[in-house]
């Protein structure tokens, strides 16, 4: 069977980035903590609490005066407040373009007044963007379908959107937005990495027989770059790691491809390709 990798896939610069501060911080001396699972890989978090990066689910729960590492999907500028406050070092590995949709949406909340925000609320990513411009008005949107956008929105609107969202659902919010008469100031904040993945497995699905998608089950990239194989691959398959490939899957297939999500290490996308090549 024949192994073909997608072009671009795994861990983004910010994931990198992430992982390379955390590890920083424990050379340095003393523990790091991080609120929430520092990426959206099950075995990775498990790697790092053995090398003394710990996992909290409140801020009371890091030692006082420990490093707490920002997760590269960002928190609400309260969280980096109260993470300060309580006598912590803020190691801020949220990443740039993260940092950049958190900004845009400030900006545009205290000229604009009204910020619409394309991404899944509840996402603790959209939460950071939505809670930044939230600090200037209370108007501020979640959406992710043009019928979540409220109908009495008024000019000026400022848009902009979650990292991992794909163009198209950008796009039918902005048309929405100036079928309503409003012509909307857009920051296109999605990033590059995710763009390069989301091409490259639709690229790669057209040409095999069957698709290996490896990322957490948790990880909303991982999930979009499924939906993207799955449409044109019947034969995908999304597995966390090697160990739960099963060779029945591939009975008759000549090619299969590989491709990962932004939080899956190269050591992990290297097994899953040896083992692959074994069958
Ligand atoms: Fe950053 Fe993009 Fe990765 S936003 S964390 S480089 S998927």
């Amino acid at each position: 069977m024949k192994v073909v990798r997608a072009k671009h896939a795994g861990a983004c610069y910010g994931v990198q980035r992430a992982l390379d501060l955390a590890l920083k911080s424990v050379a340095d001396g003393g523990r790091a903590y991080t609120l929430g699972p520092l990426i959206h890989n099950p075995q990775v978090v498990e790697k790092l609490s053995d090398q003394g990066v710990t996992e909290v689910s409140a801020i009371e729960d890091a030692e006082r005066g420990s490093s707490v590492v920002i997760r590269s999907h960002g928190v609400t500028p309260q969280v980096m407040r109260a993470v300060a406050a309580a006598g912590n070092t803020v190691v801020d590995a949220t990443c740039p373009h993260v940092a950049r949709a958190q900004k845009a949406a400030a900006d545009m909340a205290r000229r604009l007044g009204s910020v619409v925000v394309v991404g899944e609320a509840g996402h603790p990513e959209v939460e950071g963007i939505v809670a930044c411009a939230r600090e200037s008005t209370e108007r501020v949107y979640a959406v992710t379908s043009p019928a979540e956008v409220p109908a009495d929105i008024e000019a000026p609107v400022g848009v902009v959107v979650q990292t991992t969202q794909q163009k198209d659902k950008l796009d039918e919010i902005v048309s929405h937005l100036r079928a309503l008469g409003i012509e909307p100031e857009v920051k296109n904040t999605i990033c590059f990495a995710t763009s390069q993945r989301q091409d490259a497995a639709a690229d790669l699905s057209e040409q095999v027989d069957a698709i290996v998608v490896i990322g957490g089950r948790n990880s909303s990239n991982t999930t979009r770059l499924f939906d993207i194989c799955a449409a044109q691959c019947e034969r995908t398959f999304h597995i966390e790691s090697a160990a739960e490939l099963d060779e029945s899957w591939f009975s008759g297939v000549g090619a299969v491809g590989v491709t990962a999500g932004a939080s899956t290490p190269e050591d992990q996308i290297a097994e899953v390709v040896a083992r692959l090549e074994r069958m």
